[in-house]
């Protein structure tokens, strides 16, 4: 059976099964590698790393995937030219999937990963826009499953910027049947059509937002926060430092929570969002986190390049 193509721009381009399955191997891969086991599943198969924003987890976890399962990987960053005056997003993409396997692409907009999809002749994986991080939300899910076994019916609390990553953890938490609440100032809380795209695509779901970060942090299984200004917000720094202030994840918010894990994308503003106690502390799992950034990748990449 020939396997369709398909791509991951947003996590609802999966279902609940498919990230399951996506988890299936990437638990299976982890097994293996941490018994130092590298299946060569890729031979001769290679991941285009195209980035218009800085990245140390993503770049990297992508590349080692691809050598570790015996492909390779080209990062390729601004002197290609990509969403630049040199050329079309339609020929850069067009172009590019006749020499790769597959495309894992940071951009500053969603609209120019959604272009280059669109033309596309292989897969193209969001590995970061300013409106999702799919493989990072991935990648949170399998940590607090692994750490906590489940994930149905928890509650996973988001304190901070109703941003990407609160976005895409919405989304992955609603398919997967856990509880989600975001708090924040009421000016970075999600907006009016993406509450309205979360009913429709989830209408079960547990989404709820709220101003006070005690009650959303009260019974959670896991709290997360990210940086207060993403990357491409600098100029609102101070501003949105202002406006974050009350919604900085202590240990006095974490008293509220003792079970809880804290979870942190990275990269984080120390002393902004998180304290270092806090991040640095026994609830943290930033480390691990990060880790399997890397092992969920796997599991993504032999989904979509249909080795499972
Ligand atoms: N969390 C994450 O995506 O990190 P990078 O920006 O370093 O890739
Ligand atoms: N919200 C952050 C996530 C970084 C991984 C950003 O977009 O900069």
């Amino acid at each position: 059976m020939v396997f369709p193509m398909r791509h991951l721009l947003v996590p609802e381009d999966l279902s609940a099964h498919e990230i399951e399955t996506i988890f299936a191997i990437a638990q299976d891969l982890e097994t293996k590698y941490e018994a130092g086991v590298r299946d060569a599943l890729f031979p001769g198969r290679v991941l285009a790393l195209v980035f218009e924003k800085q990245s140390l987890r993503t770049r990297v976890s992508f590349q080692t995937a691809m050598v570790h399962l015996g492909g390779d990987s080209l990062f390729l960053g601004a002197d290609t030219g990509f969403a630049s005056s040199r050329e079309s997003t339609d020929d850069f993409g067009r172009v590019l999937s006749e020499y790769v396997d597959c495309i894992a692409c940071r951009t500053k907009s969603h609209a120019t990963i959604e272009q280059l999809a669109a033309v596309s002749s292989v897969p193209v994986i969001n590995a970061l826009s300013d409106y999702s991080h799919p493989c990072q939300a991935l990648a949170d899910c399998y940590t607090l499953r692994r750490r906590v076994g489940r994930l149905t019916d928890l509650k996973f609390s988001f304190v901070g910027d109703g941003n990407n990553m609160a976005r895409s953890l919405a989304v992955t938490c609603g398919l997967l049947g856990m509880r989600f609440v975001l708090a924040s100032p009421p000016a970075y809380q999600f907006d009016q059509g993406f509450l309205s795209h979360l009913k429709k695509l989830l209408p079960k779901a547990e989404i709820e937002q709220t101003t006070d970060p005690v009650a959303a942090v009260k019974d959670a299984v896991a709290v997360y926060t990210d940086v207060w200004a993403s990357m491409g917000q600098e100029s609102e720094r101070e501003v949105r430092r202002l406006a974050f202030e009350p919604y900085r994840v202590d240990e006095t918010l974490m008293a509220f929570c003792p079970d809880a894990v804290f979870m942190h994308c990275l990269p984080a503003r120390r002393g902004e969002e998180v304290t270092d106690a806090v991040i640095d502390g026994s609830q943290s799992v930033v480390v691990p986190q990060a880790a399997n950034r890397m092992h969920v990748q796997k599991g993504l990449l032999a989904w979509l390049l249909g080795h499972h």
